[in-house]
């Protein structure tokens, strides 16, 4: 596959993120996204150790280069960050930057991108199907679901049966195929989070957090979509209610508590546009 090096991938809410973690100097993280590393090497650099996860092999190169610098102090996994389930030991700050990276999104042979014509794939990981498997497969009623679910798409029923008639093979044929220029953005999205199952894998992972995590530590999460900010939202929710609720597992009984919602100035929107829709949330686990 080739890559685009030219593409830098600007960290969202790194300032805050930092912020948010405190000292963390001796601390133990896990960065379940690593993407160009941005949040590692902020973490490293500031004296934690850190176990990244990436489920992207093209960030290989990047991690490489990191552990050449950091030795001991920084482990990467090539695995869904769901995998952290796996984790031995505990953790001071387990951090999520959810989303694709501007490597996945610039380079059209991956085909995130409706900006350029590519293959409709849109697989993070380049294993399973691909997006245009995905429309092949999919009942039009359960594609307009995903139309519908993650994009929010209006029309989805008669857009889902346009595109499942079409199949669509690369990018610009999907692009051609939707009308309304608003839904263009939504509709390539909604793709991408049912091509790599990006809520289940989210839920996945944050299941195991309450264990990984030690007293005192914090979950910290960047969200860019609805419905991933929501799974966020009410699970961060469901973990502050008091111990002893019997709606909690029991893997959760210890006391969380929120930390302030964060979401980016003016001036790191304007620097980032990819940072418009981004929510920061965390919680500390206090007992
Ligand atoms: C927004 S980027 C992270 C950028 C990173 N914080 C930085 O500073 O460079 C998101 C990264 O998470 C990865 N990713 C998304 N979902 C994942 C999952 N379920 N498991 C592992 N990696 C995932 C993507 O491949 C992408 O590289």
């Amino acid at each position: 596959m080739k890559l685009n090096n030219n593409t830098k991938h600007i960290p969202v809410l790194l300032d805050a993120v930092i912020n948010a973690a405190g000292d963390v100097r001796g601390k133990y993280v896990v960065d379940a996204t690593f993407g160009a590393g941005g949040y590692t090497r902020a973490f490293l650099d500031a004296g934690a150790s850190v176990v990244a996860f990436d489920r992207d092999p093209n960030v290989a190169a990047d991690a490489e280069k990191i552990k050449s610098e950091f030795g001991n102090q920084f482990e990467f996994i090539s695995r869904p960050f769901s995998y952290m389930s796996k984790l031995d030991g505990k953790f001071d700050i387990i951090v999520f930057d959810l989303g694709i990276s501007s490597m996945q999104i610039d380079v059209p042979s991956r085909g995130f991108s409706f900006r350029a014509d590519g293959p409709l794939d849109m697989r993070m990981s380049g294993d399973g199907k691909t997006a245009a498997e995905l429309i092949a497969e999919l009942s039009s009623d359960d594609l307009a679901k995903i139309l519908r679910d993650f994009g929010d798409i209006k029309k989805a029923g008669i857009l889902a049966r346009a595109i499942k008639s079409a199949e669509p093979q690369t990018t610009f044929a999907l692009k051609n195929l939707i009308h309304n220029p608003r839904d263009i953005a939504p509709v390539f999205q909604a793709l991408r989070i049912a091509v790599n199952d990006e809520m289940g894998e989210l839920v996945r992972a944050l299941d195991s957090v309450p264990g990984l995590l030690n007293v005192g530590g914090k979950c910290l999460c960047i969200t860019f979509h609805s419905t991933e900010d929501r799974i966020v939202k009410q699970t961060f929710r469901k973990w502050s209610t008091q111990p002893g609720d019997p709606r909690i597992p029991t893997q959760a009984q210890a006391k969380f508590v929120q930390i302030k919602t964060l979401t980016p100035t003016d001036t790191e929107i304007a620097q980032n546009p990819r940072a418009r829709s981004a929510h920061l949330r965390g919680v500390i686990k206090s007992y």
